[in-house]
């Protein structure tokens, strides 16, 4: 197996509410666009019809946030029948959600909250995965998240309990390259290391994202910068063991114009396009 068995679309951009007009009526050379599933399958209106028109025009993913599979509330079939739809009615090749949990009690926390590396937590998301999949008819990614502390109860390392679950739920990983460069930063370790002792053939697609140090020089997973260059360095390091995917740029705040976006996408394109002769020898 590799890419996880699914097309390689290239670079591409995560696509926000405020870029849609522009981009139908420009059409800029986007390889795919992805969106966040929760912001629209549940309204209609003016940006429905605006994304029905986007999704003629590109091949659209869908990327949810609130599906919550490591919490222990039960699975929420509704929201995952009404996935199913959406993504039915956008095309989307995949969909994809965070390895965390965002819910306690029925509340969504609005928030991606990290998960303790125990075996028991690895069985619960499994049997969660397993159900998901089931009911989406769809290839599922999970994505590894930034995460600022470490739950004490752990068992494993996190590049373990990540591989566990994929391996065993036999789902994708979306490997947000991003998220292992800060963590890194964070929990002190390599990230080049922790990216190579993940099962990568099932890497389906990868995410990159910028940030903007706040007055102090802190630094958060804000989504709101170009991407890093120790971060293209790493995503360098990635495609060389992956070989061709989907590399989707996530920018969220202080969005910039989409030529601004376009360029970051192409600049993942090319690298990956500059591995794919090593890839064919
Ligand atoms: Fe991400």
């Amino acid at each position: 197996m590799r890419n996880c068995n699914l097309p390689a679309l290239g670079g591409g951009a995560g696509l926000r509410h405020e870029h849609f007009d522009e981009i139908i009526a420009t059409r800029p050379p986007f390889n795919w666009l992805e969106i966040i599933s929760d912001d629209f399958m549940d309204f209609g209106g003016y940006s429905r019809d605006r994304l029905r028109q986007i999704c003629e025009l590109y091949t659209v993913v869908s990327h949810g946030v609130c599906l919550a599979i490591g919490s222990t509330d039960p699975l929420d079939r509704d929201y995952l029948r009404r996935m199913k739809g959406f993504c039915r009615e956008i095309g989307s090749p995949w969909t994809s959600d965070h390895l965390c949990f965002t819910k306690v009690d029925h509340t969504n926390m609005l928030d991606l909250m990290p998960l303790p590396f125990t075996r028991e937590t690895v069985r619960h998301v499994v049997e969660r995965i397993r159900i998901v999949q089931q009911e989406l008819e769809l290839p599922f990614l999970l994505e590894n998240i930034t995460r600022y502390v470490t739950v004490s109860d752990r068992e494993m390392s996190e590049a373990q309990f990540i591989s566990e679950i994929v391996e065993q739920a036999e789902c994708g990983l979306l490997l947000d390259v991003t998220n292992v460069h800060l963590n890194s930063k964070f929990h002190g370790y390599d990230a080049l290391e922790f990216i190579s002792s993940l099962p990568l053939a099932r890497v389906g697609q990868i995410h990159l994202a910028g940030w903007v140090p706040d007055e102090s020089g802190a630094v958060i997973d804000s989504h709101d910068g170009p991407v890093d260059p120790a971060v293209w360095e790493l995503f360098r390091s990635t495609i060389e063991k992956t070989g061709p995917t989907s590399v989707l740029v996530e920018w969220d705040n202080l969005l910039p114009p989409v030529s601004r976006l376009l360029a970051e996408a192409q600049m993942a394109d090319r690298m990956m396009q500059d591995i794919a002769p090593r890839e064919a020898s």
